[in-house]
């Protein structure tokens, strides 16, 4: 039998056609998805990614809480006209420790991937208490509350082992002085600095992003989050590798 007269065969026979189409596809999808389970082999490790330290987390958590992921993506594309206004194009290693991502699929607000260190404290937290105040035509909701409510980090060590599960490095270390690197960061001249930079690094944002020392508050947890947003990789000494240019 010649390969024609087999194929003909194999045409007219539609169990069996559809036996090997299902081998065929199957081929393909294993090819395809095993490595994913992988994560190493398919993100491109890069220098300054770190995992978010409590206080950014619970940032995080409210982020999510508020739904702030309906109006803004955290996903700068590599098209010109979003390098030029948002800044380097997001790299998978940026969000290798969200989880959830938070990539998002709609942008009513502009994208916030790289809007740490765009505006000062001040301007983040007149601008969460009432847009309107900086941003005159602005249609963002007010989330002033957030100024008033303290911020729950006793829970902190649960959420760190609970990431830990799904591959987020925390040491037992980071697990355990949670709390305290959670309330150290909020403040300038708590005396367990030290320890939160030791564990996270130099580069850890730590002051009263709020400006009220009294209360730390869901708006400095939200600010901190704000304020890393794309600071980590540092790009002046960036290579993508080969082939990915
Ligand atoms: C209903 C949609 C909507 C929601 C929900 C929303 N925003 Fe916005 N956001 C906007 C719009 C529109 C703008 C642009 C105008 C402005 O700056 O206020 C904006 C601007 C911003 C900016 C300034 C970005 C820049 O590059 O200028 C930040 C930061 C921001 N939002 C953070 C947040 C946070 C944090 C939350 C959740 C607590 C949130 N937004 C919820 C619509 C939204």
């Amino acid at each position: 039998m010649s390969l024609m007269k087999k194929h003909t065969h194999l045409e007219r026979n539609s169990i069996l056609m559809l036996v090997c189409i299902i081998v065929v596809v199957l081929i393909g999808g294993i090819v395809e998805i095993i490595p994913l389970f992988r994560m190493e082999t398919v993100i491109e490790p890069v220098k300054g990614m770190r995992p978010y330290t409590p206080l950014e987390l619970a940032g995080q958590n409210i982020f999510i809480r508020e739904g702030c992921n309906v109006c803004h993506s955290q996903q700068i594309r590599p098209l010109r006209d979003e390098v030029v206004r948002y800044g380097h194009y997001s790299l998978a290693a940026e969000s290798m420790y969200d989880h959830p991502f938070l990539w998002g699929s709609k942008r009513t607000g502009p994208d916030l991937a790289r809007v740490g260190g765009r505006y000062s404290d001040e301007w983040h937290v007149a601008h969460l208490k009432n847009p309107r105040d900086v941003v005159p035509e602005s249609i963002m909701p007010t989330y002033s509350m957030l100024a008033k409510r303290a911020v729950k980090l006793d829970d902190m060590p649960a959420h760190l082992k609970t990431l830990r599960i799904v591959g987020v490095p925390y040491t037992d270390d980071m697990v355990e002085e949670a709390y305290n690197d959670g309330m150290a960061q909020a403040r300038a001249d708590s005396p367990n600095i030290d320890g939160l930079k030791a564990r996270y690094g130099d580069k850890v944002n730590a002051r009263d992003f709020d400006g009220n020392p009294n209360l730390t508050s869901e708006m400095d947890a939200l600010v901190a989050y704000l304020q890393v947003l794309g600071t980590m990789v540092d790009f002046s000494d960036y290579e993508p590798a080969a082939g990915a240019k």
